[in-house]
Formats: C-alpha cells, sequence, structure tokens
C-alpha cells in the first residue's frame, strides 16, 4: 500500500514561534477576526479555531437561527461556556465573537489562558465593511446607511473597555498577517 504523503501546506511552527499558545482574536463584527485569523494560523503552523463556528456545530443552527429561537441571554451564556470547555490544543489561533470580551469574566478568562489582540477599527470602516454581510448578524439586521454607522460608534463605544484590556492593540487598517506575528513576538 503506498504511504499517504505528508501535506506540506501547513508550515511547521519554527523555532521562535513554538511557545505562543492560545492566541485570542477579539475585536467589533466586521473587524476581520476570521480571515485574519486563518492567515495568522496557516503562517506560525498552528490550528485555527473560529467559536462562532464552534458555537454553530455544537447546537446544529446557526448564531442567528438560535437568537431568534432562545434570544440573546441565552446566547451568551452558552457563548462564554463554549469559551471556556472548548478543548484547546497548546498553540492555537481562535477568532472570537464580536460580543465575546465584553460578558461575565470572558475577558480575564482569556487573558488568564492565552494572549488576547484587539483588532481596532473606525465605526465608518466597520460599516463600510459589513454593509453586504450583516445579514448573518442578529446585531446589525434592519440597520442601513447613517443609522448603521450610528449604532457601530455606541456599541463600540460600549464595548472598547473590554476589548481595550486586550494584551495588544491592533490597528485593523492593512493589518497583516506578518505584522500580528511580530506583535506577538515583542510582547514576549
Ligand atoms: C456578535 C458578533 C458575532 C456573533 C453574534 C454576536 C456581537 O460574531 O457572535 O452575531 O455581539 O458582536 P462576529 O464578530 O464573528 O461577527
Amino acid at each position: 500500500m503506498m504511504k499517504k504523503e505528508i501535506s506540506s501546506k501547513k508550515r511547521a511552527p519554527d523555532a521562535k514561534n513554538k511557545g505562543l499558545g492560545l492566541i485570542f482574536l477579539i475585536g467589533f463584527m466586521g473587524s476581520g477576526k476570521t480571515t485574519l485569523g486563518r492567515k495568522l494560523a496557516s503562517r506560525l503552523g498552528y490550528m485555527f479555531m473560529d467559536l462562532d463556528h464552534i458555537f454553530e456545530a455544537q447546537e446544529g443552527m446557526t448564531i442567528g437561527e438560535y437568537f431568534a429561537k432562545y434570544g440573546e441571554d441565552a446566547f451568551r451564556q452558552l457563548e462564554s461556556e463554549v469559551l471556556k470547555n472548548n478543548p484547546y490544543p497548546e498553540n492555537a489561533v481562535i477568532a472570537t465573537g464580536g460580543g465575546l470580551p465584553c460578558f461575565f469574566d470572558n475577558i480575564e478568562w482569556m487573558n488568564a489562558h492565552g494572549k488576547t489582540i484587539y483588532i481596532k477599527l473606525a465605526p465608518k470602516t466597520l460599516a463600510d465593511r459589513l454593509q453586504n454581510e450583516k445579514d448573518e448578524r442578529p446585531l446589525l439586521r434592519e440597520r442601513h446607511g447613517e443609522a448603521l454607522v450610528q449604532f457601530i460608534a455606541e456599541k463600540l463605544e460600549e464595548r472598547e473597555p473590554y476589548y481595550n484590556k486586550a494584551n495588544i492593540i491592533a490597528n485593523g487598517l492593512s493589518l497583516t498577517a506578518e505584522r500580528v506575528e511580530e506583535l506577538l513576538n515583542f510582547k514576549k
């Protein structure tokens, strides 16, 4: 029987990145946590995990459906349990839902179990990015144009005290995985 070829797509972790542990990406909806997280994980040779996707797989429904059926309070409760009970490997890049750091002791928990990076962007930039994909997000449905920017600005003001507890605050404009890797190694 032929031996399976080992895929060379994922880079082996290089020595300097060996012990970065769990890297939690936090920030508002539309800040690019999933896209950047995937790139960073592949750069570091770490596993990528998205807590929203893990939640949906576990519940067998989308977050939108879960909100509609059980409401936001139940969602926040379970979201926190998913964060804390998920089996993590030693090293991983983890994208989190935009509201997650702002409930219970979730941000403290992430800071105690790994490193947190806040991907910071202005409300207008977030609104432009979210304009076309906001229908999947229960909090943004029915909001358009100026009303969407206004809503994001208010929510962001409410959330930033939590986001600002992150170990690293990164300017999200043109942020690359390479830059995040630099910031992580600088902070070590
Ligand atoms: C939410 C953000 C979403 C998802 C849910 C609630 C929020 O995740 O968890 O719709 O409160 O900001 P993304 O930030 O990945 O869109």
